[in-house]
Protein backbone atom coordinates (compact mmCIF):
# COMPACT_ATOMS: atom_id res chain seq x y z
CA UNK A 1 0.00 0.00 0.00
CA UNK A 2 2.89 2.04 1.11
CA UNK A 3 4.73 1.77 -1.83
CA UNK A 4 1.31 2.49 -4.03
CA UNK A 5 1.03 6.01 -2.52
CA UNK A 6 4.47 6.64 -2.71
CA UNK A 7 4.28 5.67 -6.54
CA UNK A 8 5.47 8.58 -8.85
CA UNK A 9 4.62 6.52 -12.21
CA UNK A 10 2.50 4.02 -13.85
CA UNK A 11 5.99 2.20 -13.73
CA UNK A 12 6.03 1.65 -9.88
CA UNK A 13 2.46 0.37 -10.02
CA UNK A 14 3.51 -2.13 -11.94
CA UNK A 15 6.31 -3.69 -10.52
CA UNK A 16 3.83 -3.04 -7.53
CA UNK A 17 1.52 -5.70 -9.40
CA UNK A 18 4.49 -7.74 -10.12
CA UNK A 19 5.41 -8.59 -6.70
CA UNK A 20 1.41 -9.29 -5.61
CA UNK A 21 -0.03 -11.34 -8.29
CA UNK A 22 0.67 -14.61 -9.13
CA UNK A 23 2.33 -15.39 -12.60
CA UNK A 24 -0.28 -16.98 -15.13
CA UNK A 25 -2.87 -13.83 -13.75
CA UNK A 26 0.03 -10.82 -13.96
CA UNK A 27 0.84 -12.48 -17.68
CA UNK A 28 -2.92 -12.58 -18.89
CA UNK A 29 -3.14 -8.79 -18.20
CA UNK A 30 0.27 -7.65 -19.28
CA UNK A 31 0.47 -10.09 -22.18
CA UNK A 32 0.01 -9.58 -26.33
CA UNK A 33 -0.52 -12.03 -29.04
CA UNK A 34 2.27 -14.50 -30.64
CA UNK A 35 5.50 -12.43 -30.19
CA UNK A 36 3.96 -9.48 -28.89
CA UNK A 37 5.08 -7.21 -32.06
CA UNK A 38 2.24 -5.14 -31.61
CA UNK A 39 2.35 -4.33 -27.95
CA UNK A 40 5.92 -3.55 -28.08
CA UNK A 41 5.14 -1.04 -31.51
CA UNK A 42 2.31 0.78 -29.87
CA UNK A 43 4.83 1.99 -27.04
CA UNK A 44 7.78 2.45 -29.85
CA UNK A 45 5.64 4.94 -31.63
CA UNK A 46 5.18 7.04 -28.61
CA UNK A 47 8.93 7.24 -28.07
CA UNK A 48 9.33 8.17 -31.56
CA UNK A 49 7.07 11.23 -31.49
CA UNK A 50 9.01 13.95 -29.98
CA UNK A 51 6.99 17.38 -28.76
CA UNK A 52 8.56 20.87 -29.88
CA UNK A 53 8.33 23.16 -26.70
CA UNK A 54 7.42 26.75 -27.50
CA UNK A 55 9.15 29.40 -24.77
CA UNK A 56 7.56 32.49 -23.13
CA UNK A 57 4.30 31.18 -23.24
CA UNK A 58 2.03 32.16 -20.11
CA UNK A 59 1.61 28.63 -18.76
CA UNK A 60 0.25 29.87 -15.39
CA UNK A 61 -3.31 28.75 -15.94
CA UNK A 62 -3.31 24.73 -17.61
CA UNK A 63 -7.13 23.58 -18.68
CA UNK A 64 -7.16 20.63 -19.42
CA UNK A 65 -10.64 20.00 -19.33
CA UNK A 66 -12.43 18.08 -22.73
CA UNK A 67 -15.36 17.79 -23.97
CA UNK A 68 -15.69 13.83 -24.77
CA UNK A 69 -19.12 12.78 -27.22
CA UNK A 70 -20.93 15.61 -25.85
CA UNK A 71 -20.29 15.76 -21.92
CA UNK A 72 -17.64 17.29 -19.97
CA UNK A 73 -14.50 15.42 -18.34
CA UNK A 74 -11.50 16.75 -16.14
CA UNK A 75 -9.12 15.37 -18.38
CA UNK A 76 -8.93 14.13 -22.37
CA UNK A 77 -9.12 10.63 -20.90
CA UNK A 78 -12.05 7.76 -20.39
CA UNK A 79 -11.37 3.95 -19.11
CA UNK A 80 -10.62 1.60 -21.44
CA UNK A 81 -12.98 -1.89 -21.29
CA UNK A 82 -11.35 -4.61 -19.57
CA UNK A 83 -12.12 -8.05 -18.74
CA UNK A 84 -11.43 -10.22 -15.94
CA UNK A 85 -9.70 -7.32 -13.55
CA UNK A 86 -11.28 -8.94 -10.56
CA UNK A 87 -9.14 -11.52 -10.90
CA UNK A 88 -6.28 -8.84 -9.90
CA UNK A 89 -8.20 -7.55 -7.12
CA UNK A 90 -11.68 -8.41 -6.17
CA UNK A 91 -14.55 -6.31 -7.43
CA UNK A 92 -11.65 -4.62 -9.51
CA UNK A 93 -14.46 -3.56 -11.55
CA UNK A 94 -16.41 -1.33 -9.03
CA UNK A 95 -12.73 -0.22 -7.69
CA UNK A 96 -12.00 1.16 -11.16
CA UNK A 97 -15.34 2.59 -11.81
CA UNK A 98 -15.44 4.73 -8.36
CA UNK A 99 -12.11 6.18 -9.05
CA UNK A 100 -12.99 7.02 -13.07
CA UNK A 101 -16.34 8.31 -11.26
CA UNK A 102 -14.34 10.40 -8.72
CA UNK A 103 -11.89 11.63 -10.99
CA UNK A 104 -14.25 13.32 -13.49
CA UNK A 105 -13.41 10.80 -16.61
CA UNK A 106 -15.99 8.11 -18.06
CA UNK A 107 -15.59 4.37 -17.38
CA UNK A 108 -16.35 1.63 -19.51
CA UNK A 109 -17.71 -1.62 -18.82
CA UNK A 110 -16.59 -4.25 -20.55
CA UNK A 111 -18.31 -7.36 -21.54
CA UNK A 112 -16.01 -9.69 -19.92
CA UNK A 113 -16.18 -7.82 -16.72
CA UNK A 114 -16.96 -10.09 -13.39
CA UNK A 115 -19.76 -7.20 -12.25
CA UNK A 116 -23.25 -7.10 -13.86
CA UNK A 117 -24.16 -4.33 -16.49
CA UNK A 118 -27.15 -2.97 -13.50
CA UNK A 119 -25.04 -3.54 -10.49
CA UNK A 120 -22.44 -0.92 -11.79
CA UNK A 121 -25.15 1.36 -13.32
CA UNK A 122 -26.75 0.86 -9.59
CA UNK A 123 -23.51 1.34 -7.31
CA UNK A 124 -21.58 3.94 -9.50
CA UNK A 125 -22.54 7.51 -10.49
CA UNK A 126 -20.24 9.30 -13.19
CA UNK A 127 -20.24 8.60 -16.80
CA UNK A 128 -21.19 5.35 -17.69
CA UNK A 129 -20.23 3.50 -21.25
CA UNK A 130 -21.15 -0.17 -22.00
CA UNK A 131 -18.26 -2.07 -24.30
CA UNK A 132 -20.25 -4.89 -26.22
CA UNK A 133 -18.74 -8.02 -27.66
CA UNK A 134 -20.19 -9.13 -30.45
CA UNK A 135 -21.58 -12.56 -29.57
CA UNK A 136 -23.19 -15.41 -31.33
CA UNK A 137 -26.03 -16.31 -31.49
CA UNK A 138 -26.64 -12.29 -32.29
CA UNK A 139 -29.43 -12.20 -30.10
CA UNK A 140 -27.22 -12.36 -27.21
CA UNK A 141 -25.31 -9.00 -28.02
CA UNK A 142 -28.90 -7.20 -28.83
CA UNK A 143 -29.83 -8.33 -24.76
CA UNK A 144 -26.88 -7.10 -23.41
CA UNK A 145 -27.25 -3.81 -25.18
CA UNK A 146 -31.01 -3.33 -23.75
CA UNK A 147 -29.80 -4.20 -20.63
CA UNK A 148 -27.52 -1.41 -21.06
CA UNK A 149 -29.97 0.93 -22.18
CA UNK A 150 -32.75 -0.21 -19.66
CA UNK A 151 -29.80 0.57 -16.89
CA UNK A 152 -29.17 4.43 -18.83
CA UNK A 153 -25.43 3.87 -19.99
CA UNK A 154 -24.73 6.59 -22.07
CA UNK A 155 -22.61 5.16 -24.52
CA UNK A 156 -22.21 1.53 -26.33
CA UNK A 157 -18.82 1.02 -27.45
CA UNK A 158 -18.84 -2.31 -29.93
CA UNK A 159 -15.19 -4.06 -30.23
CA UNK A 160 -14.54 -4.54 -34.22
CA UNK A 161 -11.22 -6.12 -33.58
CA UNK A 162 -12.65 -9.51 -32.13
CA UNK A 163 -13.87 -11.88 -34.51
CA UNK A 164 -11.85 -14.57 -32.98
CA UNK A 165 -9.20 -14.71 -29.66
CA UNK A 166 -5.61 -13.67 -30.33
CA UNK A 167 -3.26 -16.12 -29.74
CA UNK A 168 -1.65 -15.31 -26.61
CA UNK A 169 1.15 -18.00 -25.82
CA UNK A 170 1.75 -16.76 -22.40
CA UNK A 171 -1.82 -18.21 -21.04
CA UNK A 172 -1.73 -21.05 -23.43
CA UNK A 173 1.04 -21.82 -22.05
CA UNK A 174 0.31 -20.97 -18.02
CA UNK A 175 -3.25 -22.91 -19.03
CA UNK A 176 -5.08 -20.25 -18.23
CA UNK A 177 -8.67 -20.20 -18.37
CA UNK A 178 -11.58 -17.78 -17.31
CA UNK A 179 -12.87 -18.27 -15.20
CA UNK A 180 -9.62 -19.60 -13.65
CA UNK A 181 -9.75 -23.37 -12.67
CA UNK A 182 -6.75 -24.29 -10.55
CA UNK A 183 -4.50 -26.94 -11.82
CA UNK A 184 -1.58 -28.64 -9.93
CA UNK A 185 0.91 -26.98 -11.94
CA UNK A 186 -0.22 -23.42 -10.64
CA UNK A 187 0.29 -24.58 -6.77
CA UNK A 188 4.27 -23.29 -6.98
CA UNK A 189 3.08 -20.46 -9.09
CA UNK A 190 0.08 -19.05 -6.39
CA UNK A 191 2.00 -20.22 -3.12
CA UNK A 192 4.34 -18.00 -4.05
CA UNK A 193 1.59 -14.86 -3.98
CA UNK A 194 0.28 -15.80 -0.64
CA UNK A 195 -1.44 -12.07 -0.14
CA UNK A 196 -3.75 -12.53 -3.27
CA UNK A 197 -4.08 -15.91 -2.60
CA UNK A 198 -6.06 -14.94 0.99
CA UNK A 199 -7.57 -11.68 -0.73
CA UNK A 200 -9.28 -14.38 -2.97
CA UNK A 201 -9.91 -16.92 -0.84
CA UNK A 202 -11.38 -14.23 1.24
CA UNK A 203 -13.75 -12.84 -1.38
CA UNK A 204 -14.34 -15.63 -3.38
CA UNK A 205 -14.20 -16.63 -6.88
CA UNK A 206 -14.92 -14.01 -9.18
CA UNK A 207 -18.51 -14.15 -10.70
CA UNK A 208 -18.56 -15.07 -14.44
CA UNK A 209 -18.41 -12.43 -17.58
CA UNK A 210 -21.61 -11.43 -18.80
CA UNK A 211 -20.53 -13.06 -22.00
CA UNK A 212 -20.29 -16.41 -20.56
CA UNK A 213 -22.54 -16.29 -18.56
CA UNK A 214 -25.20 -18.72 -21.09
CA UNK A 215 -22.74 -20.94 -22.06
CA UNK A 216 -21.27 -21.88 -19.17
CA UNK A 217 -18.26 -22.50 -21.17
CA UNK A 218 -14.80 -22.31 -19.36
CA UNK A 219 -12.74 -20.61 -22.29
CA UNK A 220 -8.77 -20.29 -22.43
CA UNK A 221 -7.55 -17.21 -21.74
CA UNK A 222 -5.63 -17.01 -24.50
CA UNK A 223 -8.79 -17.73 -27.02
CA UNK A 224 -11.32 -16.47 -25.33
CA UNK A 225 -13.42 -15.86 -28.87
CA UNK A 226 -14.98 -18.95 -29.48
CA UNK A 227 -18.45 -17.63 -28.64
CA UNK A 228 -17.90 -14.60 -31.02
CA UNK A 229 -19.61 -13.83 -34.16
CA UNK A 230 -17.22 -14.00 -37.14
CA UNK A 231 -19.94 -12.76 -39.36
CA UNK A 232 -21.12 -9.51 -37.86
CA UNK A 233 -20.12 -7.16 -40.87
CA UNK A 234 -20.99 -2.93 -41.44
CA UNK A 235 -24.78 -3.53 -42.04
CA UNK A 236 -25.05 -5.57 -39.07
CA UNK A 237 -23.65 -2.34 -37.62
CA UNK A 238 -26.22 -0.43 -39.52
CA UNK A 239 -28.56 -2.29 -37.83
CA UNK A 240 -27.27 -2.15 -34.16
CA UNK A 241 -26.85 1.86 -35.20
CA UNK A 242 -30.61 2.04 -35.34
CA UNK A 243 -31.28 -0.30 -32.32
CA UNK A 244 -29.26 1.93 -29.81
CA UNK A 245 -30.65 5.68 -29.54
CA UNK A 246 -27.01 7.23 -27.33
CA UNK A 247 -24.06 7.75 -27.99
CA UNK A 248 -22.25 5.00 -30.20
CA UNK A 249 -18.46 4.09 -30.11
CA UNK A 250 -16.40 1.97 -32.55
CA UNK A 251 -13.50 0.77 -31.10
CA UNK A 252 -10.36 -0.79 -32.95
CA UNK A 253 -10.04 1.05 -36.18
CA UNK A 254 -6.91 1.24 -37.69
CA UNK A 255 -7.56 2.68 -41.21
CA UNK A 256 -9.17 5.71 -42.62
CA UNK A 257 -11.01 3.51 -44.84
CA UNK A 258 -12.56 1.99 -42.37
CA UNK A 259 -13.49 5.11 -40.31
CA UNK A 260 -14.75 6.78 -43.37
CA UNK A 261 -17.62 4.00 -43.59
CA UNK A 262 -17.88 4.35 -39.64
CA UNK A 263 -18.75 8.22 -39.67
CA UNK A 264 -21.27 7.22 -42.54
CA UNK A 265 -23.06 4.60 -40.52
CA UNK A 266 -23.46 7.40 -38.17
CA UNK A 267 -21.23 6.49 -34.98
CA UNK A 268 -20.23 9.36 -32.65
CA UNK A 269 -16.90 8.10 -31.95
CA UNK A 270 -14.18 5.71 -32.93
CA UNK A 271 -11.04 4.64 -31.33
CA UNK A 272 -8.33 4.09 -32.63
CA UNK A 273 -6.78 0.34 -31.21
CA UNK A 274 -5.30 -3.05 -31.63
CA UNK A 275 -6.71 -3.93 -28.34
CA UNK A 276 -3.30 -3.15 -26.65
CA UNK A 277 -1.57 -5.94 -28.86
CA UNK A 278 -3.64 -8.57 -27.90
CA UNK A 279 -5.34 -9.39 -30.98
CA UNK A 280 -3.63 -9.32 -34.45
CA UNK A 281 -0.01 -9.43 -34.01
CA UNK A 282 2.56 -7.75 -36.72
CA UNK A 283 -0.28 -4.76 -37.09
CA UNK A 284 0.32 -1.49 -37.48
CA UNK A 285 1.09 0.56 -33.97
CA UNK A 286 -1.86 3.16 -33.26
CA UNK A 287 0.20 6.27 -32.82
CA UNK A 288 0.89 5.39 -36.70
CA UNK A 289 -2.71 4.72 -37.64
CA UNK A 290 -3.87 7.91 -35.72
CA UNK A 291 -2.97 10.86 -38.24
CA UNK A 292 -5.01 9.07 -41.15
CA UNK A 293 -7.93 8.29 -39.13
CA UNK A 294 -7.78 11.92 -37.45
CA UNK A 295 -7.89 12.90 -41.45
CA UNK A 296 -10.27 11.49 -42.36
CA UNK A 297 -12.56 12.33 -39.32
CA UNK A 298 -11.64 15.92 -40.05
CA UNK A 299 -13.19 16.60 -36.49
CA UNK A 300 -16.58 15.58 -37.59
CA UNK A 301 -16.65 12.88 -34.79
CA UNK A 302 -14.82 12.04 -31.75
CA UNK A 303 -11.26 10.25 -32.22
CA UNK A 304 -10.27 7.93 -28.98
CA UNK A 305 -6.36 6.25 -29.00
CA UNK A 306 -5.33 3.48 -26.71
CA UNK A 307 -2.53 1.60 -26.85
CA UNK A 308 0.88 2.00 -24.82
CA UNK A 309 0.12 5.01 -22.98
CA UNK A 310 1.92 5.10 -19.44
CA UNK A 311 2.34 9.35 -19.07
CA UNK A 312 0.54 11.92 -19.41
CA UNK A 313 3.01 13.69 -21.98
CA UNK A 314 2.25 10.31 -24.40
CA UNK A 315 -1.68 11.90 -23.68
CA UNK A 316 -0.59 15.19 -25.17
CA UNK A 317 1.67 13.60 -27.93
CA UNK A 318 -1.62 11.47 -28.94
CA UNK A 319 -3.46 14.86 -28.78
CA UNK A 320 -0.96 17.04 -30.98
CA UNK A 321 -0.89 14.07 -33.62
CA UNK A 322 -4.88 13.81 -33.95
CA UNK A 323 -6.63 12.43 -31.01
CA UNK A 324 -9.00 14.08 -28.91
CA UNK A 325 -8.55 11.53 -25.82
CA UNK A 326 -7.06 8.34 -24.70
CA UNK A 327 -8.09 6.03 -22.97
CA UNK A 328 -6.17 4.53 -20.61
CA UNK A 329 -6.03 0.86 -20.37
CA UNK A 330 -3.27 -1.17 -18.73
CA UNK A 331 -2.21 2.41 -16.68
CA UNK A 332 -5.26 1.87 -14.88
CA UNK A 333 -5.20 -1.52 -14.73
CA UNK A 334 -1.56 -1.68 -12.36
CA UNK A 335 -3.03 0.98 -10.14
CA UNK A 336 -6.32 -0.87 -9.11
CA UNK A 337 -4.64 -4.10 -9.39
CA UNK A 338 -2.02 -2.93 -6.93
CA UNK A 339 -4.18 -1.76 -4.37
CA UNK A 340 -8.17 -1.56 -5.61
CA UNK A 341 -9.75 2.26 -5.64
CA UNK A 342 -7.18 3.84 -3.79
CA UNK A 343 -4.95 2.43 -6.79
CA UNK A 344 -6.39 3.34 -9.77
CA UNK A 345 -7.00 6.98 -8.33
CA UNK A 346 -3.09 6.99 -8.27
CA UNK A 347 -2.82 5.98 -11.59
CA UNK A 348 -5.25 8.84 -12.80
CA UNK A 349 -3.60 11.81 -10.79
CA UNK A 350 -0.01 10.64 -12.02
CA UNK A 351 -1.78 10.89 -15.55
CA UNK A 352 -2.86 14.18 -14.44
CA UNK A 353 0.20 15.07 -13.15
CA UNK A 354 1.81 14.66 -15.88
CA UNK A 355 -0.05 16.11 -18.68
CA UNK A 356 -0.51 19.20 -16.41
CA UNK A 357 3.43 19.23 -15.79
CA UNK A 358 4.40 18.25 -20.13
CA UNK A 359 2.08 20.87 -20.83
CA UNK A 360 3.47 23.53 -19.45
CA UNK A 361 7.16 22.66 -19.85
CA UNK A 362 5.82 22.70 -23.34
CA UNK A 363 3.96 26.37 -23.69
CA UNK A 364 0.47 24.88 -23.72
CA UNK A 365 -2.42 26.50 -21.54
CA UNK A 366 -4.98 24.96 -23.30
CA UNK A 367 -6.51 21.68 -24.17
CA UNK A 368 -8.87 22.73 -26.65
CA UNK A 369 -6.75 25.24 -28.66
CA UNK A 370 -4.38 22.12 -28.84
CA UNK A 371 -7.03 20.34 -30.57
CA UNK A 372 -8.97 22.73 -33.30
CA UNK A 373 -9.09 20.47 -36.83
CA UNK A 374 -6.63 20.72 -38.44
CA UNK A 375 -3.62 20.35 -35.69
CA UNK A 376 -1.14 22.54 -35.54
CA UNK A 377 1.94 20.60 -37.51
CA UNK A 378 4.48 23.02 -35.84
CA UNK A 379 3.28 21.14 -32.09
CA UNK A 380 5.45 17.96 -33.21
CA UNK A 381 9.29 17.38 -34.72
CA UNK A 382 9.20 16.00 -37.97
CA UNK A 383 12.10 13.98 -38.78
CA UNK A 384 13.02 15.11 -42.69
CA UNK A 385 14.58 11.51 -43.41
CA UNK A 386 11.68 9.41 -41.30
CA UNK A 387 8.61 8.41 -43.21
CA UNK A 388 5.87 11.27 -43.33
CA UNK A 389 2.42 11.23 -41.35
C1 LIG B 1 -6.52 -7.45 -19.25
C2 LIG B 1 -7.17 -6.76 -20.41
C3 LIG B 1 -8.48 -7.05 -20.73
C4 LIG B 1 -9.10 -6.42 -21.81
N1 LIG B 1 -10.41 -6.68 -22.09
C5 LIG B 1 -11.02 -6.02 -23.08
C6 LIG B 1 -12.41 -6.22 -23.33
O1 LIG B 1 -13.08 -6.96 -22.64
N2 LIG B 1 -12.96 -5.53 -24.37
C7 LIG B 1 -12.24 -4.67 -25.16
O2 LIG B 1 -12.79 -4.08 -26.09
N3 LIG B 1 -10.93 -4.47 -24.93
C8 LIG B 1 -10.30 -5.09 -23.91
N4 LIG B 1 -8.99 -4.86 -23.67
C9 LIG B 1 -8.26 -3.88 -24.48
C10 LIG B 1 -8.36 -2.49 -23.84
O3 LIG B 1 -9.67 -1.99 -23.91
C11 LIG B 1 -7.43 -1.48 -24.54
O4 LIG B 1 -7.70 -1.47 -25.92
C12 LIG B 1 -5.95 -1.77 -24.32
O5 LIG B 1 -5.74 -2.22 -23.00
C13 LIG B 1 -5.12 -0.53 -24.58
O6 LIG B 1 -3.77 -0.81 -24.50
P1 LIG B 1 -2.87 -0.49 -23.20
O7 LIG B 1 -3.33 -1.40 -22.12
O8 LIG B 1 -1.50 -0.80 -23.65
O9 LIG B 1 -3.07 0.95 -22.85
C14 LIG B 1 -8.36 -5.49 -22.60
C15 LIG B 1 -7.05 -5.22 -22.26
C16 LIG B 1 -6.44 -5.82 -21.19
C17 LIG B 1 -5.02 -5.46 -20.84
Amino acid sequence: MHAVQSAWSIKELQRACVRRLPRPVLDFFEGGAEDEETLCANRRAFEQVRLVPRAFVDVSNIRIGANLIGAAATMPVAIAPMGAIAYGWPDGDIALAKAAAAAGVPYTLSTMASVSIERMAREVGGRLWFQAHLLQPRERTLQLVERARRAGYEALMITADLPRGGKRERDLHNALTIPFRMRVRHLPQFAARPGWCLQMLRHGTPRLPEALQASAVSQAGSSIGAGFDPSFDWDALRTLREAWPGKLIVKGILCGEDAQTAIGIGVDAIVVSNHGGRQLDGCIATMDALPEIAQVASGRVTVFLDGGVRRGRDVLKALCRGADAVLLGRDVLYGVCASGQAGAAKSLQIIRDELVGAMQLSGKSDISALCMFPRDPSLLWRDASASDF
